[in-house]
């Protein structure tokens, strides 16, 4: 079935990323058909879908039923076996990707008569309707669309920083956490670490996709913290240690290392010199991650881990502009080959 997975534009390269690496994750097979701006479609299986209410930076998905140019869009409406997919009643959608001018509510309800024109028994529901028809518009290009999903914006809304019952400054927003957590390919019932946990935003969005996660911290206050989070948000296999993160070592190593170590005037290194905290943070994780794991890391622009560590392959690198003087960098790293688990 070819899905049309509608974006967040928040970022260019992390939506589109999440989603390959999720799937990667899970083993689905899948093809990606279109990728522009907003909009990627591709060919997967059709039991696959509810996978997909993990991610952070996909805002709805739908079946793609017909493609058309504007010209031949009112024909190909009319060509399609509505009854096979209209349940009870409908309502018809524009979402428009780019900033074309059209007239959506226009459109929405000539689609919608032609539609009732030839089907008289469906009911036209606009408020709730059983089934949504959504044509997503893109440039020259239209797609002809069932929506399947939608994401639910509440938790990433509720589970701001500054609203869970320990805050405080530095943490990421909940959607980068679980953008992060996906990117490092972890999958319910694997461990997840966090060695720089602080608040436990990371260790929060691991929990809710059902990863066992441990998270290590320097200071004590956000040891405490981080329990109060994790129970807030129901989060029970959880384990938390106050050490410190160049030297930890796990007993049995795990599936995925996420992590937002401390940099800028944030966060406190706790007085060391930041490139020297990474390299020796770098050297514990290759002990404390599997060898088919993933690190997913946030770092500030002027540390390149290409220079900080051989150790390690980078995979991915995303950037993020936080303001005029820092640029935070996302990377994905693999291990560059080799045992590293041993005494
Ligand atoms: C940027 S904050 C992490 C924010 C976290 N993602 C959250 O959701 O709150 C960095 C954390 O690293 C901790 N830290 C600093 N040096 C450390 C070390 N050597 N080992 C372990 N933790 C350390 C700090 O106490 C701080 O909580």
């Amino acid at each position: 079935m070819e899905i049309a997975m509608i974006l967040s534009g928040e970022h260019k390269t992390l939506p589109p990323s999440e989603v390959k690496n999720l799937l990667r994750a899970e083993n689905i097979k899948y093809k990606v058909k279109y990728l522009r701006d907003k909009l990627m479609t591709l060919e997967t299986r059709a039991d696959k879908i509810p996978i997909f209410s993990r991610l952070a930076y996909t805002h709805e998905i739908s079946q793609v039923i017909s493609k058309t140019a504007p010209g031949g869009l009112e024909e190909t409406i009319k060509s399609i076996p509505w009854e096979e997919l209209i349940e009870d009643d409908f309502a018809v959608r524009v979402k428009k990707i780019d900033k074309t001018p059209i007239d959506s509510p226009l459109i929405e309800k000539r689609i919608g008569t032609i539609i009732k024109k030839g089907h008289p028994h469906f009911r036209v529901n606009l408020e709730n309707p059983k089934t949504l028809i959504r044509l997503i518009i893109e440039n020259d290009k239209i797609f002809i669309t069932k929506r399947l999903y939608k994401t639910d914006k509440k938790h990433f809304n509720n589970a701001k920083p500054h609203k869970r019952p320990f805050f405080y400054p530095g943490s990421m927003s909940p959607k980068l956490a679980r953008c992060m957590v996906n990117l490092s390919g972890v999958r319910e019932g694997e461990t997840l670490l966090d060695p720089f946990c602080g608040t436990g935003g990371i260790l929060i969005e691991a929990g809710l996709i059902g990863a066992k996660v441990i998270g290590v911290d320097i200071d004590p206050k956000m040891i405490k913290g981080a329990e109060e989070n994790l129970k807030y948000y129901g989060i029970r296999d959880y384990e938390l240690i106050r050490a410190d993160a160049r030297s930890f070592k796990l007993e049995k190593p795990v599936k995925a290392i996420v992590t937002d170590p401390p940099y800028g005037i944030s966060a406190s290194t706790m007085g060391e010199e930041q490139e020297k905290l990474y390299k020796e943070f770098l050297k514990t994780a290759k002990y404390n991650l599997q060898e088919d794991g993933r690190i997913c890391m946030a770092t500030p622009h002027y540390l390149q881990l290409e220079d900080i560590t051989d150790e390690f392959t980078i995979k991915e690198k995303h950037a993020i502009r936080m303001h005029k003087s820092l640029t935070r960098i996302i990377y994905t790293l693999e291990k560059t080959g080799g045992s590293s688990h041993c005494k």
